[in-house]
């Protein structure tokens, strides 16, 4: 797929700026705080209605203003689609595909696909759990948009069972629906990301090992909470309610709910080392590298049509042999879109094929 055109309306420090992209690879350069990751994370809305570093859609708006407009031009099979996205600070959103308004997320996820690869992501390595769970999430509402419905049922049934715990009073009767209902959607939530993991592994060790070029091994082991060992449904569903009846008391006294995927864990490690505790800065990177292609390539694989990779300046930080390494790999076949601060860090091939936009307070334009 190809996002020709994007049009940014009060957007963060966006006013009105309208960009159309020109062959496979740009280049947006700009200094420090001009707009650079704010284009980028525009992108990712339209990709996946979720912001990698914001929650409130008002954070998202320009300053002063009440309402965002965001829209993209896809060129995708079988045809083009139009998408745009409103946000108020209200938090109230209206997703639109061809100027119609769509009732549900499902009918508007699915239409852009892209894998976003920030600073942040390195935080993946040695960051907290629900960075990761947030990863594994992600991944999965673009493969299957009806995982962001899945995801939400499951932490409206946590954030009202928790509410429930919190009252002195509960009895286990009161309890029981919730803990069903948190059985039934966390049991959903548990198989997928377990499946998501068993595709992802054997991709991320293949682009691992040629990325690095050496011969580290790097295994990603999806770590549930409810521990399963079966891609089984009914039987993560025993364990879970075998969980929940070991842990009554602790939720009791703490007064939240301790047992379900909201506490999941993913472990990286090479050569059975914990990645967290042993990779240097270099082998973190290169990590999550391999994790954003693995995601790429599994979306390409799954839906025949290749995502959009954005790079929001991790290219300059690797070195020559890892950027020429990238650079095969992606070719011509991946519309990639890059950040930097300097483009004296790039190595000579990226930058003759590639279009290259300044970027300034909030407007864009072309290198002369
Ligand atoms: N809601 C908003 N309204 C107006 N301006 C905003 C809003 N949110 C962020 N900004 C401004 O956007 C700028 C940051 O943009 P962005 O994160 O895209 O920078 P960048 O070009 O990626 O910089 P860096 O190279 O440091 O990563 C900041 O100056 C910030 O003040
Ligand atoms: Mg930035």
């Amino acid at each position: 797929m190809y996002l020709q055109h994007l049009h940014l309306q009060h957007f963060r420090n966006y006013t009105d700026q309208a960009v159309t992209f020109q062959g496979q690879q740009t280049i947006l350069i700009g200094d420090n705080a001009q707009g650079k990751s704010n284009l980028l994370e525009a992108i990712v809305l339209l990709a996946t209605l979720h912001s990698p570093r914001v929650q409130r859609d008002a954070d998202l708006i320009q300053s002063g203003q009440t309402l965002a407009q965001i829209q993209g031009y896809v060129l995708r099979q079988p045809d083009p689609a139009e998408l745009a996205l409103v946000l108020r600070a209200s938090g109230r959103r209206t997703w639109m595909v061809n100027q119609q308004v769509q009732r549900r997320q499902v009918d508007f996820l699915g239409y852009l696909r892209a894998v976003f690869f920030s600073c942040l992501d390195l935080e993946l390595v040695r960051g907290s759990p629900g960075q990761r769970r947030d990863w594994l999430d992600q991944t999965l509402v673009q493969l299957e948009p009806l995982y962001s419905q899945l995801l939400q049922d499951y932490q409206r049934v946590v954030r009202q069972r928790n509410a429930l715990l919190r009252q002195d009073t509960v009895t286990p009767a009161q309890l029981a629906p919730w803990d069903d209902l948190l059985i039934q959607t966390g049991a959903r939530l548990i198989r997928r990301r377990y499946q998501l993991v068993e595709r992802l592994q054997p991709l991320a060790q293949t682009w691992h090992h040629r990325i690095s070029q050496s011969k580290e091994v790097l295994t990603v082991r999806y770590a549930p909470a409810v521990p399963v060992s079966v891609n089984d449904t009914e039987a993560i569903r025993t364990e879970f309610q075998r969980q929940l009846a070991a842990k009554a008391l602790a939720e009791r006294m703490q007064k939240t709910t301790l047992v379900g995927p909201h506490r999941d864990e993913v472990i990286f490690t090479l050569d059975g080392q914990l990645a967290r505790h042993y990779a240097s800065q270099g082998q973190q990177r290169t990590l999550v590298l391999a994790l954003k292609l693995a995601e790429l390539e599994l979306l390409e694989t799954v839906f025949g049509e290749t995502p959009l990779l954005l790079l929001d300046d991790v290219l300059a930080e690797l070195d020559q042999k890892r950027q020429r390494h990238l650079l095969t790999v992606i070719a011509d076949r991946v519309q990639t879109i890059i950040t930097t601060t300097d483009l004296a860090r790039f190595e000579p091939p990226w930058l003759t094929h590639a279009q290259q936009l300044y970027v300034e307070q909030g407007r864009i334009w072309p290198r002369e």
